[in-house]
């Protein structure tokens, strides 16, 4: 199994080019589904999640070209398409049911494994299962699968989330595009990955309305357009690098980016001392020589996002001060806690909320990854502590960071992959 070795305490330098958003590739990928016009989507990042949807597709019958040195995907959905979704290729990546909706809006039904529980927390479907009944649809969970019937198509409806989900509202967006007449969707995610889906779908043809800041309108059409689409930037990947530089008291400009995308991030790290120049397509990152200690609460777009709650806690290990985390959307994302641990890290946890005592030095360990963010906050701090770190069960990792050691090392950092 593949592991990465760090040497740490490198003061990273240089130019990091932010590659397209995974969590914005993989619902476009599952819209496409809609379609039977050519499509081009760049900006893709060459990431084993995206590997695992262009798969899926494929397996239904989607003829998908990804051109990895281009980091574009052509599809063409020459015939009717499969409807059955593999547990094989939805084990390994839960947004693979993202394309329940749209099979089930296009074809009147799809089989879809269940996407099972994960590391974070359990991370049910209720939301999306909810939605899709109340448009009409017969669903069944049996022998792992969802098998799922609306034999005259999806019927338009009010659909009022209790809760804000990510991959809910792209689902029923997504159907909803295809569905007989109007669907008002109520109490919607808002995040840059749900607008990026947004602009795809109208791209489409499809008529997609923002009534307020979470409530969407949407009138069922089915001719749909031919269209090219470049994927929106990696929110996640940039706020990870920004605070790689701030560890390692460096200086990076992290570009390909809109930085008012991330402002919240940035005005966060601005209060720990972080200084960051913001220009329109890119930043400056360079640190200061003492952190400063804060409260970070996690919550939906436009809050601070639970994909970066594990990469500020390592920062949060080297400030002055104590700091503290309460993870609202996750139950159980505090795995690499223990890690961090195991690296002279002295951090305290009760439920959801994690209190960091600062002023520690991190040293070298052979750890394990857990999670695809777990892994990344495990790289930074083995950027940051003294000597060598080797992390092992870094497959997580490959799902949705690219070339992340090529990236570093092109600043400095002393990072390798043992094969
Ligand atoms: C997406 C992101 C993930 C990110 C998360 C929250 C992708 C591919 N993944 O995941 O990286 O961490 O948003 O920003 O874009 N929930 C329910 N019932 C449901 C659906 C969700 O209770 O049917 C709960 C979840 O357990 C969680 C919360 O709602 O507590 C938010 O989850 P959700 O926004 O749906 O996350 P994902 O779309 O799976």
């Amino acid at each position: 199994m593949e592991k990465l070795e760090i040497i740490g305490r490198k003061k990273l330098s240089g130019t990091i080019s932010i590659s397209g958003s995974k969590n914005a590739t993989l619902p476009i990928l599952a819209a496409t589904i809609l379609t039977n016009k050519k499509i081009l989507i760049k900006n893709i990042p060459i990431v084993r999640d995206v590997e695992t949807m262009v798969a899926l597709l494929n397996t239904i019958g989607s003829t998908v070209k990804l051109n990895k040195k281009k980091k574009t995907i052509e599809i063409l959905n020459k015939k009717k398409l499969k409807t059955l979704a593999p547990y094989s290729l939805v084990k390994t990546m839960r947004a693979g049911v993202l394309v329940l909706g749209p099979l089930l809006a296009k074809y009147g039904s799809a089989k879809v494994s269940l996407p099972g529980g994960c590391s974070i927390g359990s991370r049910p479907i209720d939301l999306h299962l909810n939605a899709l009944k109340k448009m009409g649809a017969k669903i069944n969970v049996k022998n792992g699968y969802i098998i799922a019937s609306a034999k005259n198509g999806l019927k338009g409806s009010l659909i009022k989330f209790p809760k804000i989900s990510v991959g809910a509202t792209q689902n029923i967006l997504i159907a909803s595009c295809f569905s007989k007449g109007k669907t008002k969707i109520r109490n919607c995610a808002s995040e840059p990955e749900v607008q990026d889906l947004i602009y795809f779908l109208r791209k489409l043809g499809c008529k997609i309305y923002q009534i307020g800041k979470r409530s969407l309108d949407v009138e069922g059409i089915v001719n749909l357009k031919p269209c090219v689409h470049k994927v929106i930037f990696d929110r996640i990947e940039a706020g990870t690098y920004i605070i790689a530089a701030a560890l390692t008291n460096g200086r990076l400009k992290i570009k390909n980016i809109d930085p008012k995308i991330i402002s919240t991030e940035i005005n966060l790290l601005n209060k720990m001392k972080v200084k960051i120049i913001r220009k329109k397509n890119y930043i400056i990152v360079t640190s200061a020589k003492k952190i400063g200690a804060i409260k970070v609460d996690t919550r939906p777009y436009p809050g601070f996002p639970t994909d970066l709650q594990a990469q500020i806690m390592v920062l949060m290990t080297q400030s002055e001060d104590i700091s503290t985390i309460r993870e609202n959307i996750f139950e159980n994302r505090f795995m690499h806690v223990s890690e961090l641990r195991r690296m002279g890290a002295n951090i305290e946890v009760v439920g959801n909320r994690a209190k960091i005592y600062g002023g520690r030095q991190l040293n070298g360990a052979e750890l394990m990854a857990t999670d695809l963010r777990a892994s990344v906050s495990l790289v930074l701090a083995g950027l940051a502590a003294k000597e060598k770190t080797v992390i092992n069960r870094i497959y997580h990792l490959d799902r949705g960071y690219e070339q992340i050691e090529k990236k570093l090392s092109a600043c400095g950092a002393s990072i390798r992959r043992l094969k």
